[in-house]
């Protein structure tokens, strides 16, 4: 086994105000990351954290409300003098974007707070707020100077998802955030840019020889991204009805694979070279019309079924979605990068909830060999050559290749080669924001998107979103929950002459 390297440095002092603290993704992941953090000891010496709450709510309820949150979701045992020494850090300060005059009253308390814990004026605002207060609460702070940064002290914004429901949305919301702040203070997350194994997609391109070479349409056929989910909508049928499957998932989770799988090498491993080649091939992404989106893209919505014990209800009849709905839990689409990497290599995507499995990987598939050399054996067929980046339930990379099974004939069958991450490292279990939020208190902003990536990934699933829009009910495929999803998928690499990979 190997254990990481501490090479982490402690990030400079700040304050770090929390915007929807009482809310869900702060106890679920904003504090056990925070906490994690403490107990590597990657927390500035001097720290202070503010919970923007609504009128009322005292220190000592906010505190409590945290640390049952951190004993709830916590990744690993939550040793009390750690959590103690992170909550004392905690400060309730009431403010509300509803009620603007609030924000007056928040920077002179932020103020007093930050020279009583010497924070020396760097302040972090994570918005972990529904979108639609985004604009609204970075108005309010730049109206009343919070943002400005000033006598050296850095001021920087988080912005969690979604960032915009579509194109005109998004730019609306970079244009108010870039009025206020330069890109450099704007921190948009994508927590798969957390994940270990969607950062080693780099690594593993650009620090071996083996792979670059091969890496274009010389030698792979196709490539899949995959994430299928288990749970259904749940409680979240509001946000959902009005979201689906497409905007949910695919500008967002699968185009940072995807982006990360395609884009040409970066000339230094920076925030500016990795982003700008990052956008570079989303933005050559073909825009498809309407009528090519629609022959290129399949989308379902779940019936109703069982995934191991669980019963689940159809869509439809699902709390907060309408009874009517045509809103996609699933969808599958076939993209073109229109580069001279990747010219005529079809980029397959699939994402879908209430499947029979939770699984999210990328399945690069090599030029099949030609079979000629074995038609006089008594070998039938070729298995193919998939390089598969595990990213859930495995983590790790897998080699599929054809080998001779050992015997007086020739026989040949597939076999794997595999790495797993738990077999070579030794990682603490952890909630995948803590590099995001580290990162974001040292300045680095190599694993949030920039405005320009956010946007062309927009532009590129415009065209399903309208053409879904219009066509209403028709050619929505149903599934039954605990499936692989609609046959119309499988149809859709059919017709090509490919399929899934099989799990
Ligand atoms: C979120 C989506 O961004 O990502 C959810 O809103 C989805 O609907 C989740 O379930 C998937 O994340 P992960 O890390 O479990 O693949």
């Amino acid at each position: 086994m190997t254990s990481a390297a501490p090479t982490e440095i402690k990030p400079a002092s700040c304050a770090f105000v929390i915007f929807g603290a009482t809310g869900d993704l702060t106890h679920r992941l904003v504090i056990p990351s925070l906490y994690n953090l403490a107990a590597a000891g990657l927390l500035p010496d001097r720290f202070c954290v503010v919970g923007i709450v609504r009128r009322g709510m005292s220190n000592d309820a906010l505190r409590d409300s945290l640390m049952q949150g951190l004993k709830r979701f916590a990744t690993r045992p939550v040793e009390d003098a750690i959590a103690e020494r992170l909550l004392e850090c905690v400060t309730a300060i009431e403010a509300d974007p509803k009620q603007p005059e609030s924000f007056d009253g928040l920077k002179d308390k932020l103020e007093r707070l930050e020279s009583t814990r010497n924070t020396g004026g760097n302040r972090l605002f994570y918005l972990a707020t529904p979108p639609d207060a985004f604009a609204p609460i970075a108005r309010e702070l730049g109206r009343v100077g919070l943002l400005q940064e000033q006598d050296g002290a850095w001021r920087r914004m988080v912005v969690e998802k979604p960032f915009g429901t579509d194109l005109a949305s998004a730019k609306a919301l970079n244009e108010e955030l870039l009025k206020l702040l330069t890109e450099h203070q704007i921190y948009r997350i994508d927590h798969y840019l957390g994940k270990e194994t969607v950062q080693n997609i780099l690594v593993l391109r650009f620090a071996n020889g083996i792979f670059e070479p091969i890496w274009n349409r010389n030698h792979i056929d196709h490539v899949q991204i995959t994430v299928d989910e288990k749970l259904g909508v749940g409680h979240r049928g509001s946000f959902y009805d009005k979201t689906g499957a497409l905007r949910d998932m695919v500008p967002n989770h699968l185009f940072q694979l995807l982006s990360l799988v395609a884009m040409e090498p970066p000339i230094r491993f920076d925030a500016h070279s990795v982003r700008s080649e990052k956008a570079d091939v989303l933005s050559a992404i073909q825009i498809q019309s309407e009528a090519d989106a629609l022959k290129n893209s399949v989308r379902g919505q779940y019936t109703g079924g069982r995934i191991g014990d669980a019963e689940i209800v159809d869509y439809r009849s699902t709390e907060e979605v309408s009874p009517d709905s045509t809103t996609e839990t699933y969808a599958a689409l076939k993209l073109a990068i229109d580069n001279w990497r990747w010219a005529g290599v079809p980029f397959y995507l699939r994402t879908g909830k209430a499947l029979g499995a939770k699984r999210t990987e990328v399945a690069i598939k090599f030029k099949q060999a030609p079979f000629a050399m074995f038609a006089c054996t008594a070998v039938t067929r070729l298995s193919q050559n998939y390089l598969v980046i595990g990213i859930e339930p495995t983590q790790g990379i897998t080699l599929q290749f054809n080998t001779k099974v050992p015997g007086p004939a020739i026989t040949i069958d597939g076999v794997e080669m595999k790495f797993q991450y738990k077999d070579y490292f030794n990682a603490e279990p952890s909630t995948g924001y803590e590099t995001l939020i580290y990162d974001c208190m040292i300045g680095d902003n190599i694993l949030f998107q920039r405005a320009d990536g956010v946007e062309a990934g927009w532009k590129a699933v415009e065209p399903f979103l309208d053409a879904w829009k219009n066509a209403g009910a028709t050619g929505l495929e149903h599934y039954q929950a605990g499936s692989e999803g609609p046959q119309a998928a499988v149809d859709l690499l059919k017709r090509d002459g490919r399929s899934w990979r099989k799990f």
